[in-house]
């Protein structure tokens, strides 16, 4: 098996590790960096319950090498909130009821990141763009737009410029 260093900051932490060069990038998240709030779903790109950040764009960890992240930037759900606080989004998941299993949520608040850090003020059908690749078996997606409405309400005073919505990003 072949491996290389990877060397990427993950939230917000630079770090390098010995990465076979076929490792997907969930499972780099998971059992190389111990970091298991990333789930994964089903397996095949179709869920959005393993979306991660990369370089502040939402990806599917499931179907992207770990390889194609050297040198970039990378946060998960653990980046989110400091400590004990919780984020903006989380804290909307919590308020709203966004999460019922909770299953589907670190991806959900991942792909909502991913939005609000390119869009301050968002509309329903931004987020609706934003979250369509996440698929909830609980909810039925209503509390889940009031969450990630809430939370861009919540909005610290200085917002970076409005921009188009992100779409998510397929493996490289
Ligand atoms: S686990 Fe379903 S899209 Fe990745
Ligand atoms: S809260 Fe259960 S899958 Fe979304």
């Amino acid at each position: 098996m072949v491996k290389s260093i990877l060397g990427l900051t993950l939230n917000g932490r630079a770090r390098e590790d010995a990465v076979a060069d076929n490792m997907l990038l969930i499972d780099y998240i998971r059992e190389v960096c111990g970091l298991t709030g990333t789930k994964m779903g089903c397996d095949g790109g179709e869920c959005g319950a393993c979306t991660v950040l990369v370089d502040d764009r939402p990806r599917l960890s499931c179907i992207s090498l770990a390889a194609s992240c050297d040198s970039r930037r990378v946060d998960t759900v653990e980046g989110c909130g400091q400590g004990s606080r919780l984020s903006r989004l989380q804290k909307g998941f919590h308020e709203k009821l966004g999460s019922q299993c909770g299953y589907c949520t670190p991806g959900m608040i991942m792909a909502a990141e991913g939005l609000l850090r390119r869009t301050a003020r968002p509309s329903v059908a931004d987020i609706q763009q934003a979250l369509s690749g996440n698929i909830c078996r609980c909810t039925g997606y209503v509390k889940i737009i009031e969450a990630v409405s809430a939370a861009a309400e919540d909005a610290p005073t200085e917002e970076p410029p409005t921009e188009q919505a992100p779409s998510v990003e397929l493996a490289e």
